[in-house]
């Protein structure tokens, strides 16, 4: 819940005022926006070094499952990941591109699995797809 000193101006640009939820709210920490296949959006604040699959699962987002815990043995945390941001990830080591090949829904060039997806500033407003159907 957005506490008052950051709770959005009316129509500020990614400031809240496009439908999508705003949760994890704090002042510093870099953003991660989450689509869900409906099109919905979530933007959630992450702290640097945790992953995209647990920033997600803490946040209970619907569509990231995360059974492994991370391990890159489930393939549920799969993400589509927004070609603007794709290039600035380290690229998958061959676990995650093992796994990448048995995802429920069809690997895309930017599929990604979320669990490996490490914040940073340089990420900060990173958009993410979830990947439909996880299991
Ligand atoms: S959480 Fe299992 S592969 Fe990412």
């Amino acid at each position: 819940m957005a506490c008052a000193a950051c709770a959005p101006a009316a129509n500020v640009p990614g400031e809240g005022t496009d439908g999508g939820a705003r949760l994890n709210e704090s002042h510093d920490m870099p953003r991660v926006i989450y689509i869900h296949p409906n099109g919905e959006r979530d933007e959630v604040e992450v702290a640097i070094g945790q992953s995209l699959m647990l920033a997600a699962t803490a946040n209970d987002l619907n569509g990231i499952v995360g059974d492994c815990g991370g391990v890159m043995s489930c393939a549920t945390c799969h993400v589509i990941v927004d070609d603007a941001f794709a290039a600035l990830l380290p690229p998958p080591v061959d676990t995650e591109h093992q796994m990448l090949d048995y995802t429920a829904a069809p690997r895309e060039a930017g599929s990604r699995l979320s669990c490996q997806i490490v914040m940073s500033d340089a990420l900060d407003g990173i958009a993410v797809r979830i990947a439909d159907p996880q299991l």
